[in-house]
């Protein structure tokens, strides 16, 4: 049997290794928790993304617990996967929100996620975000920059009301991840240097209508190696210090997300390991610590399921032509991203393979899942399972060559539940006004 380095056995206490997801084969076909993958291609339709809620309840609980020592607030990043029902369960299973636009934040606040609870970051936030968000008592927005903290001030007076902020600091540190991913160098847009949060921390602390709270630091994403973390973290707890100097007290250390997770040969560090590493830093200054993940609770815990239209032989390559695309999962085309394929049943002769381009059906040469991918031999009708692909897939897919987001599944145990629907072509134009035109 395949292995895809999956752990499904062993209950959640004794669970110690890092890749952990509940996708494994049995007699030869793929399934998620206890739901055979095909059961749920047949009834929904492909392409589809699955999700186990087992899998990513079982990181936060960890993360969770190995923070147990610290005063914490887990966000998860809704950017990861914005899906209301999966935001719902881990909720209800006492995680917060990090939100960077007035539509993740209402996305949060129908989950259930309590204001107190809830992060809102980003460099462009609007005034109306910013009133929403003040209206719905958040724990605290991260204030990217001195004109968001003058508005920011400006709206709250207006609205009343004090803002709880934290400064995002830059704390220019260099990162190894895809460019894209890498937010602390000096060349970033984001968050402001460490001497000048220092000004803006002073400035907050005399205006009359925002509450020093926190300072936060994201250094990057898909980071597997701990040391930005604690340089980060060290960094963080020594601006603390110098604010306390000058009377300005704060209570949350808040790291951002970005641990890394494991998509082929990765070997990122454990919660534990994280922990162990942070945690002393925010507790020597009196800080809670705030993290909020996205990639490592729900990256894992999803497939993308596609079927295969055609196996065309080019002149120079073979493409496996599948009915996924580069506007289900944008991650191989934006940023090279690999992404494990492999084949919901398992094929009786495993040894011939095939090297291929898995491509979809969008008008790009730019339109492929997997590149020069050694696979087993695949026909037209067989199921793919593109794995990894819970975080950052079904949140950034779009509607490019007018085709419906797929829908998204979630299983638990042996059930499954679809959480968004396809579209019907119907509803894809139902907000376009086409009546208004008249020749
Ligand atoms: N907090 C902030 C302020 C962030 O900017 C991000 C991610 C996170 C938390 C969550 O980071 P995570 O734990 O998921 O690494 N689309 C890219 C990833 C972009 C990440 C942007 N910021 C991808 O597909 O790899």
């Amino acid at each position: 049997e395949r292995r895809l380095s999956v752990d499904t056995a062993v209950p959640v206490d004794s669970f110690s290794c890092v890749v952990m997801h509940y996708f494994q084969y049995s007699n030869g076909t793929l399934f998620c928790e206890g739901v055979p993958v095909p059961t749920v291609a047949d009834e929904v339709g492909t392409p589809l993304y699955l999700y186990s809620q087992n899998t990513f309840l079982r990181h936060y609980r960890r993360l969770d617990r190995a923070l147990s020592g610290t005063k914490h607030i887990i966000c998860f990043a809704l950017k990861a996967n914005p899906n209301i029902a999966i935001c719902r369960v881990l909720a209800s299973d006492g995680a917060g929100a990090e939100v960077v636009s007035g539509g993740e934040l209402d996305r949060a606040l129908r989950a259930g996620v309590p204001g107190e609870r809830i992060v809102f970051n980003g460099n462009g936030k609007t005034e109306g975000e910013l009133r929403y968000a003040l209206d719905s008592d958040i724990l605290m927005f991260c204030v990217d920059s001195e004109q968001e903290l003058d508005l920011l001030d400006a709206v709250a007076k207006r609205a009343g009301r004090n803002a709880p902020i934290a400064v995002r600091v830059n704390p220019d540190i260099p990162v190894e991840t895809h460019p894209y991913l890498a937010t602390s160098l000096r060349e970033s847009k984001f968050g402001v240097a460490t001497d000048r949060a220092i000004a803006c921390y002073e400035f907050a602390a005399r205006a009359d209508n925002l509450d020093v709270v926190g300072i936060h630091a994201h250094i990057g994403s898909q980071l597997v190696d701990l040391t930005p973390f604690e340089e980060s973290v060290s960094r963080l707890a020594e601006s603390v210090r110098e604010l306390k100097k000058r009377h300005i007290d704060i209570r949350y250390i808040d790291l951002g997300g970005g641990l890394g997770i494991t998509y082929s040969d990765e070997e990122p560090p454990s919660y534990e390991e994280f922990a162990d590493a942070v945690v002393s830093y925010a507790r020597d200054v009196g800080c809670a610590i705030v993290l909020e993940p996205g990639r490592s609770i729900i990256g894992n815990a999803g497939i993308l399921v596609t079927r295969v239209l055609y196996v065309k032989r080019g002149e120079a390559k073979t493409f496996v032509v599948v009915d996924a695309a580069m506007n289900d999962l944008i991650r191989p085309s934006l940023y090279g991203a690999y992404h494990d394929i492999v084949p919901v049943a398992e094929s009786d002769h495993e040894d011939a393979k095939v090297r291929a381009d898995v491509v979809g059906g969008i008008c790009e040469s730019g339109d492929f899942l997997a590149r020069d991918r050694e696979l087993p031999a695949v026909k037209i009708g067989d199921l793919l399972a593109v794995m990894s692909a819970g975080a950052y897939g079904a949140a950034m897919s779009s509607t490019y060559n007018s085709r419906p987001l797929v829908p998204e599944v979630l299983v638990s145990g042996d059930t499954f539940k679809v959480i968004r629907k396809r579209p019907s072509y119907e509803e894809m134009v139902s907000l376009e006004l086409v009546d208004e035109i008249r020749d």
